[in-house]
């Protein structure tokens, strides 16, 4: 397969403003980054609950890796192989020692249930997620805990409910139509019907682009590269072995893209609160909170960038994950294909928001693919106190992490695992399964926010790609997957497409 062309090859990092800008401007940091080197550590922190100590961790079955790094490289190497063979060898609670410090793993739809349902208020959303996340997405709904959780998630629910969420449909459909339409434009001048696309680079700036719109209420254009650019940055920062914000460094570079979007964001932020539209920014600009106020500027502005991070790479990955299961299984590709043309009516039709609901085989398809492949692989939380699951003591200040992408796969749960079968979710057979096996969108107080318009962008995605081309992979083409933070395949995933109308 030639790939001469790529019409979605990223900007080189080093062209990007915003790089230039973050090295000159960590010393103008913003009030979150006062202290850029504390705030993500317990000194910065100080509500936050103690480590404990290696010592009170030493009873829990586990290893301590190698020298100063301990596991972390071994994890990022390999999530999934490090994940397998530590339950294989410790069992479904184990210590490895990834960051800086000891933490343990729950392993199984129990922990699940233990850690996201969260019954008796043991766990920390803010101070699992804060270590990774705290330099680069502050305040966002995941950072914070109880109360004050509850009152901003609430705020800002308005931008989900049913009139913002058909104007958004009405968005997606126009930008994902014409997005779609363009691919493979520059072959199909010269007449060919067939031509080779890096799927996840395409998806990935139409998602991005489609964003500017829905979520930003701008115009499409060069401004949505440099935000690509940054969040790529700030994404990658996350799992940066490195945790300070060097210059020349992956969380330098995070850093970087933050500083920009905070500026940014907070311009655009005047402009929505003057002419608001009917873009989720808008939304957020004039949410209140349950005594009438509205959210304060920089609120909002770090709960949006923290949305556009909670949204951009999880729909791109899940989309392209669906996408290289359906170039494998022609059946369903078809099945899918019809199902949109029998909605919509005929091929690039908008399909109403009415109508998305009868997209149930896209439906069950997208489920399969969130299974097989979350975008959200493991997440993390701190025991606010002691507990005790499958007879381990844990202490209160440990990080403890549940790895949805492990149970997903468990061939107890989920026989022959690791087929694309969509009928896995068909009404009867998930009554029979575990309601924590299935978790790609957490549960519980922090369950995704976007979960609905994750759902509803992908159904329209899939109409608009799969009424217009038929998609399919070289024989034996096998791409190498990157698992964390969001999986991604690593060459961007070479497929072809046809031309069918
Ligand atoms: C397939 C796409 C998506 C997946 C798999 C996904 C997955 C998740 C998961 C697992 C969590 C919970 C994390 C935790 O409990 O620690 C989460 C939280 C969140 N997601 Fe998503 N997400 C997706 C798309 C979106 C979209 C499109 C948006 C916004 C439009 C969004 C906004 C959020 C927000 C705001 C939170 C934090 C909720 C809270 O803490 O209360 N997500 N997501």
């Amino acid at each position: 397969m030639s790939l001469s062309r790529d019409p979605f090859a990223p900007t080189p990092f080093r062209q990007l403003p915003f790089e230039r800008l973050a090295v000159a401007s960590l010393a103008h940091a913003d009030r979150n980054l006062a202290k850029p080197s504390h705030i993500q550590t317990e000194r910065g922190n100080p509500h936050w609950v103690r480590y404990p100590g290696d010592a009170a961790l030493d009873a829990i079955p586990g290893e301590d890796g190698w020298p100063i790094v301990g596991t972390t490289l071994m994890q990022l190497a390999d999530p999934d192989r490090f994940a397998r063979r530590m339950v294989e060898r410790y069992g479904t609670v184990y210590r490895s020692r990834s960051f800086g410090e000891r933490g343990v793993d729950l392993v199984g739809p129990d922990a699940n249930e233990l850690v996201l349902f969260d019954r008796d208020r043991l766990f920390s959303s803010e101070q699992g997620w804060g270590p990774l996340l705290n330099l680069l997405f502050p305040r966002g709904l995941m950072l914070m805990d109880h109360e004050a959780h509850r009152i901003d998630r609430r705020a800002l629910s308005v931008a989900f409910k049913p009139e913002p969420m058909k104007a958004y449909c009405d968005l997606l459909n126009r930008d994902i139509a014409s997005g779609v339409e363009a691919w493979g434009a520059g072959n199909r001048s010269s007449g060919a019907e067939q031509f080779n696309l890096r799927m996840y680079d395409a998806i990935k700036a139409l998602t991005l682009q489609t964003a500017a719109t829905s979520f930003l209420g701008l115009p499409l254009g060069p401004e949505a590269d440099r935000l690509n650019h940054a969040f790529t940055a700030m994404v990658q920062a996350a799992v940066a072995p490195i945790r300070k914000p060097v210059p020349f460094t992956a969380m330098g570079r995070g850093v970087a893209g933050r500083q920009m979007m905070v500026a940014w964001f907070t311009r655009l932020l005047e402009e929505r609160r003057r002419s608001p539209g009917q873009d989720m920014f808008s939304q957020f600009a004039l949410a209140t909170r349950d005594d009438g106020t509205l959210l304060a500027a920089d609120v909002v502005v770090d709960h949006m960038i923290f949305l556009l991070m909670a949204a951009h790479d999880t729909i791109t990955s899940s989309f392209t994950t669906l996408i290289w299961h359906l170039a494998q299984n022609q059946d369903w590709q078809d099945r899918l294909r019809g199902e949109a043309l029998a909605v919509a009516g005929a091929p690039g039709r908008a399909i109403a928001h009415a109508d998305l609901a009868r997209m149930e085989l896209t439906e069950l398809a997208f489920k399969e693919a969130l299974r097989i492949m979350p975008p959200v692989p493991a997440l993390p939380r701190r025991a606010l106190r002691d507990f005790t699951f499958q007879g381990h003591r844990i202490p209160a200040g440990t990080t403890v992490g549940i790895n949805p992408a492990m149970v997903h796969t468990d061939p107890a749960l989920w026989p022959d695992p690791h087929r694309f079968d969509p009928m896995r979710f068909t009404p009867d057979q998930v009554a029979r399964r575990h309601k924590y096996a299935w978790v790609p969108f957490g549960g519980g107080a922090h369950m995704c926010l976007g979960l609905h318009f994750a759902t509803m962008q992908t159904r329209i995605l899939a109409h608009h790609v799969l009424t217009r081309y038929r998609i399919s992979a070289a024989p034996g083409y096998a791409p190498r997957w990157q698992a964390w933070p969001i999986p991604r395949p690593r060459d961007g995933l070479r497929l072809e497409l046809r031309r069918i109308c």
